[in-house]
């Protein structure tokens, strides 16, 4: 019984079933935070020594893969269910068709995935408009960081740059500010709610000028447009405002790509950043820091490098036996196969799968030689995976499809896809925040197991 009353106080997730009205993003988050507040407190009176889970040594030594020690429950990976993937309830399929999507678009936005994230609610129509609009008047980069990014040598890695930006933002905190003048705790999250809603405004502009400053000479972008969401500005910023395609398609990949629970590296480093109660600007910068390693974020970029060096070496006609003789050649060499695998998930990829069901809706996709590979190696590299017999995953992750379909529409700048990642990891990085600060949760601090002694002693090893 102890446990039933454990497994309902610590499933924070709420079948989004509710809908939101008009009210402002944080007038519905002022709502429903007290309820889990009161939760939390049971839960750490009744309950604090509940046993949920044993940890063991695959733990330690195994990038601490499977032991539940964070409370997250905007969204869920269930390795074994078909859909993967839950956002308070809901899976990919119901997202797409309950959250709202853009006037005369099709695709979820990323305002109806940031509200929520963060509310546990489904956005109505006019509750979405009014955060897009919210955003776009937020949505101009101060000079001072204008300046700082322009002044950067191109030559700079674009995910370093948006760090680098994102961390300078940090002078307009406003956590910071009040914190320094003296604030009570129960009233961080709003501060960090203003903050982390700014940062997200200001993304796209800032993704948008280290695109322009690093691959367009610098040429000027136009400016926000308060009637655009925040990707339909940020593809405008781009320069891609003409491709409705692509700024159908970055909305979907930035809405489902937000969040993916809270233990993936660059969540999960915003988060131990943010417990030291350093502002979102700070917490957010360091994620990004994370997600531009190789293992996690900067894997689209390296699937199409490797992707293109395949049909570069195989030419026209690739057969399933010329892929699987590619994708022997980068195994033996002792590479990883980009795209392939999970640190979670066992079965393909869900956010893949709808990235795929985009593309099967397009003929000008379906034609792409590119996309065209993306298909076939689906249909041979689980099995060569599964006969190498390393991964615990052989299917396909996001990355697997991502880049190839930007590629497809002229945005073939592959070293800037993870910046797009970043913009869209924010939404859930920084919910997260958010939330941390309205549960007051504490500085994060693992204790360690050292080999020499403990493990050593016990094991005889
Ligand atoms: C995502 C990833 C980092 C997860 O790592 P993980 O949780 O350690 O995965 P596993 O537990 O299945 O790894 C077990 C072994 O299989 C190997 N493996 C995992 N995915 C593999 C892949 N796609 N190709 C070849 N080998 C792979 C691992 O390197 C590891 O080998 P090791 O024992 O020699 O260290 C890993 O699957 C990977 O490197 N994939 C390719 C990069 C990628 O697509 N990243 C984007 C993730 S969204």
């Amino acid at each position: 019984m102890f446990c039933r009353t454990v497994s309902r106080l610590t499933s924070l997730r709420t079948v989004a079933q509710r809908f939101a009205s008009t009210k402002t993003l944080k007038e519905s988050l002022q709502e429903v935070i007290p309820a889990k507040q009161e939760q939390l407190k049971r839960l750490k009176a009744e309950h604090s020594q509940v046993i949920v889970g044993d940890i063991k040594v695959e733990n330690i030594v195994g990038g601490m893969r499977g032991l539940k020690s964070m409370l997250w429950e905007a969204s869920v990976l269930d390795p074994n269910e078909a859909c993967g993937i839950r956002f308070h309830g809901l899976s990919i399929p119901d997202c797409q068709q309950q959250l709202p999507a853009a006037p005369g678009g099709k695709e979820i936005i990323a305002e109806s995935m940031l509200w929520l994230l963060l509310t546990g609610e489904v956005p109505t129509e006019a509750a979405t408009r009014q955060l897009s609009r919210e955003l776009a008047e937020k949505g101009d980069l101060p000079t001072y960081v204008e300046r700082l990014v322009d002044g950067l040598s191109p030559s700079i890695h674009p995910m370093t740059q948006l760090g680098i930006g994102v961390a300078a933002l940090n002078h307009d905190s406003v956590f910071q500010k009040a914190y320094e003048t003296g604030i009570k705790k129960a009233d961080y999250w709003k501060y960090t709610l203003e903050d982390c809603l700014a940062l997200i405004a200001r993304l796209p502009a800032l993704a948008a000028r280290i695109y322009r400053n690093v691959y367009k000479h610098g040429a000027a972008a136009p400016p926000v447009n308060k009637d655009l969401d925040l990707v339909g500005n940020y593809t405008a910023l781009m320069g891609y405002g003409a491709n409705k395609d692509l700024t159908e398609y970055l909305r979907l990949y930035i809405s489902i790509h937000g969040d993916h629970e809270g233990g993936n590296a660059s969540a999960h480093t915003a988060h131990l950043v943010g417990s030291t109660l350093a502002d979102p600007y700070l917490a957010y910068s360091a994620a990004l820091f994370a997600l531009a390693g190789p293992l996690h974020g900067l894997a689209n970029q390296e699937v199409l490098r490797w992707q293109l060096a395949m049909q570069k070496e195989l030419g026209d006609n690739i057969t399933h036996q010329n892929i699987k003789d590619y994708l022997w050649k980068t195994l033996k060499s002792g590479q990883v196969v980009p795209g392939y695998g999970h640190g979670v998930l066992r079965k393909s990829d869900p956010r893949f799968i709808a990235l795929q069901e985009f593309c099967d809706s397009r003929p000008d996709l379906l034609k792409s030689p590119t996309i065209q590979l993306v298909k076939k190696t689906y249909e041979v590299a689980p099995g060569v995976l599964t006969e190498h017999g390393k991964t615990k995953n052989p299917w396909p992750n996001v990355d697997a499809a991502s880049g190839c379909v930007l590629y497809h529409y002229g945005l073939t700048e592959f070293k800037y896809y993870t910046v797009i990642f970043g913009v869209s990891r924010a939404l859930g990085a920084l919910t997260q925040l958010v939330w941390a600060r309205a549960l007051g949760l504490p500085l994060e601090r693992p204790k360690c197991a050292f080999l020499s002694k403990q493990l050593k002693l016990k094991f005889g090893i």
